[in-house]
């Protein structure tokens, strides 16, 4: 019996309806890629990020972890963008947060987690720089929005901030870091407003 058959069904299926609509399809994507976006997101799976936006393979170049966070010594996430502006000359970068995000929900409270207290450190840090203007909301599920927006706002200017990003714009690309969040109630997505340019 095939391990998980399940999903190499519901695979075979998958790449039999996008053939039969576009015979040569995979064919010509094997060639090459050449997405115009690179979406940084959380790993939560609830928000895949080509469904989203209905992008089909080859359409959006991914990195997710917990948080959807860019840290500065991160090598994992800094070689994606390295990879998505200096090779793949991708013109937007999209950090994408969302609501309930169980990662942010672990980062306010001071509950230890094993391993993971590491990565959440790094949350805890942007607490500290927005302590004031989250503590005065009372409301916690108020706290708890607001503060996955200012996750999502520090990650644009970690992008923007890095030497990459950096030497794009020196060198005149045309390249804008987007701050998104998506509601998985409504599965809808909210531009934050913070895109930055050259
Ligand atoms: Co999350």
């Amino acid at each position: 019996m095939e391990i998980l058959a399940n999903l190499f069904e519901a695979n075979k299926n998958w790449a039999k309806g996008i053939t039969e609509k576009q015979p040569n399809f995979f064919k010509e994507l094997s060639k090459q890629q050449s997405p115009k976006y690179l979406w940084i997101g959380c790993s939560d799976s609830r928000v895949p990020a080509n469904e989203i936006v209905a992008l089909p393979p080859g359409g959006i170049f991914v990195h997710r972890n917990i948080a959807n966070l860019v840290v500065h010594t991160d090598l994992n996430c800094l070689s994606v963008i390295q990879y998505a502006v200096e090779v793949l000359n991708v013109q937007h970068i999209i950090v994408c947060g969302h609501y309930g995000c169980g990662g942010i929900k672990a980062a306010m409270g001071n509950q230890t987690h094993g391993l993971i207290d590491n990565w959440l450190r790094h949350i805890k840090d942007i607490y500290r720089f927005h302590q004031e203007e989250l503590d005065a909301l009372e409301d916690e599920e108020e706290r708890f929005r607001l503060f996955c927006e200012k996750n999502v706002i520090e990650q644009v200017a970690n992008v923007s901030k890095t030497g990459i990003v950096q030497q794009a714009w020196k060198a005149g690309k045309e390249l804008s870091v987007h701050g998104w969040i998506y509601n998985l109630e409504d599965g809808l997505l909210k531009d934050l407003g913070v895109c930055t340019t050259k």
